[in-house]
Formats: structure tokens, C-alpha cells, sequence
């Protein structure tokens, strides 16, 4: 009896004893959220792959982020090698619209591992002569997602992580809120609701956004006309996620669905958005643009016609997102069915700038599945001058691809305003996490760049790259999207002055500093490019 109490009290303490850890253990979200069982999933990643690899899917067919890419980012973000042995697994020959980047016959040197200094190839705003003008420190940064979808902790992991990546972060269409301000930048993005910037009934008060960029370090402001995820739909915060703090700082009714208009009200055409720009960027002299899904093409050959015509308007950047693009919550209709893909999107919206002349005056951001090596060096050969993540920047602060987000319960604490699943996630391990992943993609990116021969990913063209058709024929990017040669990279002048921006380091913080562990650095030998001074 005695020993049968025993056995059955010894396994309810260790129960007991990792439960207790678990909730106060601040290394995984899903244990301190889930104590005991959440480590069922743990078990499961263990042997999911042999399990799959003979019963289920392979490790590149999950959707929207396979196994592969999400390993990937979370190896990235745990500074974990992000190697894979033995080759691919992909059959290539038989893989349509497969890319492949067809390296250079004397690529430049290696970097060492940590390299990753990657700033942007134009200046933000430059072109307009905007007083706030900037290039970007970083050519990845990240995509607009409010607190309000995601988590206030999210929110400031990713704003710390920005912080120490030398990156952005896109508030996002719901506000600017004190989880916004834990020293990263700030782009901050207006949407049609213009939370943190409306007056009473609702409608843009330029006042407001003056204050309010005053407040912050905001270096530029997004206009959002639409998202991929869903085109033509004002944005949706699902009643479950309203609650009082996010419904004060917006302006509306806690524990209600919070929808914004479908269309703005400060102006309703090409020539009254033009105008809309050149008043905020005048009150704030920050760098404007616009965000928006691609459908109809006349929308951007009026735009792109209009700049070209009337020089004293213009938009200094454009985000292009794909309709494959993510969302808070969204109809699976618009998900599917409405605004191009990404990659047809960018390269039709880039030739329209390109015909009309107006490309250099322009940024070109992309969005949309870009937070990995491959797909980002594609966005750039198709004129991209910046890509920003947003599911992939999820990815590194634990995201696990539940997609519960429009439920309020996601396990993680990335995507709920639920205090209790929200104290899983913990900003200050995950902002680590999220600088790393920028990093390595920064890095790989370098890296790709390099095996062309370049020394920016600006200037690698589309012919650069193929894809194949899967029937053993294959055709270059700039052939495929009808790219002429000279689009998506920049003339002489910019390329030797992009050349000479990366010419001045290897890469590293170390560079030129007593830290370098390199014999060549200062000696005309930069790793950088060959005969090159690497200090
Ligand atoms: C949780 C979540 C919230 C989002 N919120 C916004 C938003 O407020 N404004 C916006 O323009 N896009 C929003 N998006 C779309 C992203 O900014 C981005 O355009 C899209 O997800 C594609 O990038 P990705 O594939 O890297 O995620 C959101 C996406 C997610 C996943
Ligand atoms: S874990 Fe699921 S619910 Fe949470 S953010 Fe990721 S996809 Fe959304």
C-alpha cells in the first residue's frame, strides 16, 4: 500500500516540480503557456520529420512557410548553424518557377560570419529633398503589423530587436503605442481608421500626426492604401483582441470588432494623394509613401504619369505588397483571390515607374514571403530597393504557425491580447532572437550577392537570375517579367557611389577597429572586394 502511494506520489512531484518550471522558465512561450503538455511539442518536432518524411508531407510542401523555411528562421534566430547536409532534396529539373541564381566564374571573397552591414542603395526621401532624408541602415526591415493583432510584448521585442539589427519597425495601421518606443525606429503607418492621428468623427487631423511623430523616433510615414492579404477591405481587429488600452489608444469601443473604412476619406484620387503627401511631408519633413496591393494598373501609370509631369509631387517610396502577404485576419476570398502575387505585382508596378522615367526618383520596398535569402535577391534583380518581413519577423519571436491570430488565442503570445498567453512571450530573450534572424538574412543575402560578383544586392541584375520551367528549359527574370537591361539597377554614378559605400568596410563591426581578425584589413585587401582599402 505504502509502496503503491509511493509510486503513484513520486511522478505527480516531478509533475508538480516541471510544471513549476515551466511557468516560470522564460526561454519557451509554449511551456510557460502550456506547462507539462507543452512539451508535447517539442516531442512531436523530434520525430515529426522521420514521421513525415514517411507518412506525411515533405519538408518543403507546408503553406504558407514550409518546414525548411521556417527551420531556417528559427535556426537564424538562435544563432544556430543554418546548414543543411547532404544536398538538396528538391528535384530540380522537375521543379517549376524554381529559381536559380546563377553565380559568377570569379565570385568575390567570402565574409566572415558575421558580416551583415547591408545599408539601403538609395537615399529615403533624397530625391525630394526631404529635410529628414535618410538612407536606410538596413535593406531589411520590417512590415507594418499594429499592437493590437500582435501583442504588446511582441510589439516590443520587435522594437527592441530593431533597436540592436539597425533596422525599422512598421507600426503598423493601429497606432503608435509605448510598446513602440523601446529605442528602435519607427516607420509609422496611416491607415484608413488614422488611429493616434484623427479627430473626433474619425477623420485625418494633420495636427495630431505632427504632435505625434514629434514624440517618437518616426523616420518616415506610410500611407496604406491596401494590404495583400486583403485588397479593397479596410483593416479588421476582431472583438477579442479590442481591449480597453487598444480601443483608448485608437479611439473606439473595447470588445467590439474595430474596422476601418475601406477607402480613405483625405482624398479619393491620384492628384489628391499627391497632395495628401506633400502636406505631411511638408508639416513633418519626413520621407512619405504609400503602401498598397496591386490590382487595377492604371491607378500606377496615373500615379507614375502625374510624377512625371509635375516634379513638386511625388511619392518618395512605394511598399509593394504581394497578395500572397499575411494578415491579422482577413475573408479566405480576399486571401486567395484578390491583388496580384508579389512577384508579377513588383515587376509590373516597377515597369510602370521605369517607362514613365521616374524609378530613380522613387524607394521601392516589397512585401511578401521576402524574409529569405532567394526570394529577397529576386525582389531586388525586379527593382526592390528594400524588402520587409512581417510573418518571418513573427517567425523569430516564436510564432509556430498555429494560425489562430484572428482568435485572440494564439499559444505563443505573438498574436492575442490575452495576459495570460501574452506573459509567455518574453521581450527581451526574443528581441535577441528577432536582431539575429535580420542579421543572418542580411548575411546570406551578402553572401548570394557575392557568389554573382557583386558587392550589392542593388546590383544584381535580372538576367542574373533564371527560373525554371520544369520541363528542362528555363528563362532569365529580365527575360520572363520583360525587363529591359538597364531596370532594377542602378546607372554608373549610383553604382560607383554604391560601390564605394561598401567598399569602405568588410561587413563587420570590427572592420577597421583593433577587433579585426582579418590580416588584410586597412592593407588595400579588404575582404569586401579585392584591392580595396578594408579600413
Ligand atoms: C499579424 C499581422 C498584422 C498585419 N497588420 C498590418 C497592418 O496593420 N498594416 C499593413 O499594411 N499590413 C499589415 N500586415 C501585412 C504585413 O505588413 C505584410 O505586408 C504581409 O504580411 C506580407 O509580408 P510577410 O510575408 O513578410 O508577412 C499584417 C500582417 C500580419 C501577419
Ligand atoms: S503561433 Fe499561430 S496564432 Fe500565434 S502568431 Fe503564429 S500563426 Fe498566429
Amino acid at each position: 500500500m505504502k509502496r503503491a502511494l509511493v509510486a503513484g506520489l513520486v511522478p505527480a512531484a516531478a509533475l508538480g516540480a516541471l510544471a513549476a518550471y515551466d511557468r516560470l522558465q522564460r526561454r519557451h512561450a509554449i511551456w510557460h503557456n502550456f506547462p507539462v503538455i507543452g512539451h508535447g511539442r517539442n516531442l512531436v518536432e523530434l520525430v515529426g520529420p522521420e514521421m513525415r518524411q514517411y507518412w506525411f508531407a515533405r519538408d518543403s510542401e507546408e503553406q504558407p512557410f514550409n518546414r525548411d523555411q521556417r527551420s531556417w528562421v528559427y535556426r537564424a534566430a538562435k544563432q544556430e548553424n543554418t546548414y543543411f547536409g547532404f544536398g538538396t532534396d528538391e528535384d530540380l529539373e522537375a521543379s517549376p518557377n524554381w529559381l536559380i541564381v546563377k553565380q559568377a566564374a570569379f565570385p568575390l571573397p567570402a565574409l566572415p560570419k558575421d558580416a551583415n552591414r547591408l545599408p539601403g542603395a538609395k537615399i529615403l526621401g533624397g530625391p525630394r529633398g526631404r529635410p529628414k532624408a535618410f538612407r536606410p541602415a538596413s535593406v531589411v526591415n520590417t512590415s507594418a503589423m499594429s499592437y493590437g493583432s500582435l501583442s504588446g510584448r511582441a510589439i516590443e521585442a520587435i522594437n527592441r530587436g530593431a533597436a540592436q539589427a539597425g533596422c525599422w519597425q512598421n507600426t503598423g495601421e493601429g497606432g503608435l503605442a509605448d510598446h513602440h518606443r523601446h529605442g528602435g525606429d519607427l516607420v509609422l503607418q496611416i491607415g484608413t481608421g488614422y488611429f493616434g492621428c484623427r479627430d473626433r468623427d474619425g477623420r485625418f487631423h494633420l495636427g495630431r500626426l505632427v504632435d505625434l511623430v514629434g514624440t517618437a523616433p518616426v523616420r518616415a510615414i506610410e500611407i496604406k492604401l491596401s494590404q495583400g492579404a486583403k485588397p479593397g477591405l479596410g483593416g479588421v481587429l476582431p472583438a477579442a483582441k479590442v481591449t480597453p488600452e487598444i480601443a483608448a489608444l485608437r479611439g473606439v469601443d473595447a470588445g467590439k470588432d474595430c474596422v476601418s473604412p475601406a477607402g480613405h476619406s483625405a482624398f479619393g484620387d491620384v492628384s489628391s494623394l499627391l497632395d495628401f503627401v506633400e502636406t505631411i511631408a511638408e508639416a513633418t519633413g519626413l520621407p512619405v509613401g504609400i503602401k498598397s496591393a496591386v490590382g487595377e494598373l492604371e491607378f500606377w501609370q496615373d500615379l507614375a504619369g502625374a510624377m512625371a509631369e509635375d516634379p513638386g509631387r511625388g511619392l518618395d517610396f512605394v511598399t509593394v505588397d504581394g497578395g500572397e502577404g499575411g494578415t491579422g485576419a482577413a475573408p479566405l476570398v480576399f486571401a486567395d483571390h484578390v491583388a496580384l502575387p508579389l512577384k508579377i505585382a513588383l515587376a509590373r508596378v516597377f515597369s510602370t515607374f521605369a517607362e514613365a522615367g521616374v524609378d530613380d526618383q522613387v524607394t521601392f520596398m516589397a512585401s511578401a514571403k521576402l524574409g529569405f535569402p532567394d526570394a529577397a535577391l529576386l525582389a531586388f534583380a525586379l527593382g526592390a530597393d528594400l524588402v520587409n518581413v512581417g510573418r518571418e519577423a513573427m517567425l523569430s519571436i516564436g510564432c509556430v504557425q498555429a494560425q489562430k491570430c484572428h482568435t485572440g488565442r494564439c499559444p505563443v503570445g505573438v498574436a492575442t491580447q490575452s495576459p495570460y498567453l501574452a506573459a509567455g512571450l518574453d521581450p527581451a530573450l526574443k528581441s535577441v532572437r528577432f536582431a539575429n534572424y535580420v542579421a543572418a538574412l542580411r548575411h546570406e543575402l551578402l553572401c548570394l550577392t557575392r557568389a554573382c560578383g557583386e558587392v550589392h544586392p542593388a546590383l544584381v541584375a535580372a538576367d542574373r537570375l533564371e527560373i525554371l520551367d520544369g520541363r528542362f528549359g528555363a528563362a532569365s527574370v529580365g527575360e520572363l517579367f520583360g525587363y529591359r537591361p538597364t531596370w532594377g539597377v542602378p546607372g554608373a554614378d549610383r553604382r560607383d557611389e554604391l560601390e564605394a559605400l561598401m567598399s569602405d568596410a568588410c561587413g563587420t563591426d570590427a572592420c577597421g577597429t583593433d577587433a579585426c581578425m582579418s590580416d588584410t584589413c586597412g592593407t588595400g585587401a579588404c575582404m569586401s572586394d579585392p584591392g580595396r582599402s578594408g579600413a
